[in-house]
């Protein structure tokens, strides 16, 4: 598939999504003015088919379901921009107000049950809890069994916490499985044993699964720097970072396990670099060098060489050919011929470097922190890096990335636990507060900075600083995860 055809999906899948709940809400709005057989509704009415028809064609079904603040249609979360943060909003407000959390439509709809489902919702009994039983009951009078719709889940503090419980334990799992898995496969290939190809696609899916859900947990493991093993931890992130750009950006799922395959195996061609090079403490003299800058084509070569690897073969080679070409070409290997980096090397080029400088290593001993590697990404945008990518990595990394150590205006402190989705609340994450006792930090409340005090309207907590957690003696690992 051309990178042409990637965009045009992703547009698509993106504007779906929001096209739904832009005229849903619309028509639903229009209800509560317009009587049922007004020409405005007629027209509202007719808009929002023309957003579930293509829905419904090509998955079969529509499925639109809001968990907390988020909205997800047929399983993928449907991303919200700032400049339609609003809508959505007000869109969540009005179906918060009458309990009704899921809208189905298991087959095409028409006009007249569109137009039926809207005016029973708009009447609906503000604060009711119960009220989709009594939506149920009238589609049932009207015949309507491929309509259906279900209660708001409402989650109080403890069940978002046993969730995302749930969450992290499966993100832990799939970290720690890929982790072991890349040192398998590099040692196979090290010693040239039979590698299980299969055994890292799968993998790859779940983390695109857990990825797809919420990527708050997977990011978290990601940006939490490990000192040992420092090749394996890195392949499994730069795989992370890669699918959940992808995700941002709307590649299809299926591509987005590939690109996971692409980033956990980029430095494959380093298996063949001698321990005391990749080691080395001292300055590399020009020959070392020189085999260091050779593990993109080594790299390339050994997938070549692999037939396992089936139709992913190509994407696996540009991962490995291309993570230090740069976008302007400027890197390593020199091309003879000039061409595009690919996109998936360009999103692998991206990952990798953030996740490279972000941690100590024999010849960088002092990692730099994520703001200053995002200054330098936006700094080297266009030149080293695709400017499009940069922009939707900095979002997702955000100001204060998961697990920084903050200082909060109340003179609490808190770890940042997840960051926000709109771009202008980038530096109000949701921080876990903690509180000193008995000679260690516990976990305490988890508070949003986006929270406003309700008589004065300014914000209850912000960010005064972030701190070190080493001058703290802590383990952000252990209370992130
Ligand atoms: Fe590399
Ligand atoms: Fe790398």
């Amino acid at each position: 598939m051309s990178e042409k055809q990637l965009f045009t999906r992703e547009d698509l899948s993106i504007r779906m999504g929001t096209e739904f709940v832009f005229r849903f809400y619309r028509l639903l709005k229009g209800a509560a003015i317009y009587g049922r057989n007004n020409v405005v509704m007629n027209q509202y009415a007719q808009e929002c088919l023309q957003a579930i028809q293509p829905i419904i064609q090509s998955d079969g079904r529509l499925f639109f379901k809001i968990v907390r603040d988020n909205c997800f249609l047929n399983q993928a979360k449907i991303q919200v921009r700032a400049d339609n943060y609003s809508i959505f909003k007000g869109f969540l407000n009005e179906m918060r107000k009458r309990w009704i959390g899921e809208i189905e439509f298991s087959e095409e709809i028409d006009n007249e049950s569109l137009k039926d489902l809207v005016s029973l919702l708009s009447g609906l009994e503000e604060g009711n809890e119960s009220n989709y039983l009594y939506v149920k009951k009238q589609l049932e009078y009207r015949g309507f069994g491929h309509i259906h719709v279900g209660k708001l889940e409402f989650f109080r503090d403890e069940e978002i916490y046993v969730d995302s419980e749930d969450q992290k334990r499966r993100s832990k799992e799939v970290y720690f499985k890929s982790i072991d898995l890349v040192k398998e496969v590099m040692e196979g290939v090290k010693n040239q044993n039979v590698v299980h190809i299969r055994k890292a696609k799968r993998l790859m899916q779940n983390a695109v699964n857990v990825i797809i859900q919420d990527d708050s947990a997977l990011l978290g493991l990601a940006n939490i720097k490990n000192y040992d093993d420092y090749t394996f931890n890195h392949s499994v992130n730069v795989a992370i970072f890669a699918i959940a750009i992808g995700q941002r950006i709307g590649i299809p799922k299926k591509h987005l396990s590939h690109l996971g395959m692409a980033g956990l195996f980029h430095d494959i061609g380093k298996t063949k670099i001698p321990r005391e090079i990749l080691n080395k403490t001292g300055k590399l003299n020009p020959e070392e060098w020189g085999v260091i800058r050779a593990h993109p084509v080594v790299g390339a070569e050994i997938v070549l060489r692999m037939k396992e690897w089936g139709e992913l073969s190509t994407r696996m080679i540009n991962g490995a050919f291309e993570h230090h070409l740069r976008y302007d070409l400027s890197g390593y290997p020199k091309l003879t011929r000039k061409r595009k980096v690919t996109l998936f090397g360009r999103i692998i080029a991206l990952a990798d470097f953030y996740d490279a400088l972000g941690r100590p290593r024999a010849y960088n001993r002092f990692p730099y922190v994520s703001e200053k590697i995002l200054g330098l990404m936006m700094e080297r945008s266009g030149k080293d890096f695709d400017p499009v990518l940069v922009k939707v990595f900095v979002n997702m990394i955000g100001v204060f990335p998961l697990g920084t150590l903050v200082l909060l205006d109340t003179n609490e402190m808190g770890i940042v636990v997840q960051t926000q989705e709109e771009a202008e609340l980038m530096d109000r994450p949701k921080v876990n507060l903690l509180y000193y006792k008995d000679g260690r930090y516990h976990k305490g409340k988890v508070v949003d900075l986006s929270e406003k005090d309700e008589p004065t309207g300014g914000y209850k907590w912000s960010i005064v600083k972030t701190l070190d957690p080493n001058e703290y003696s802590l383990n952000i690992a252990e209370y992130l995860i």
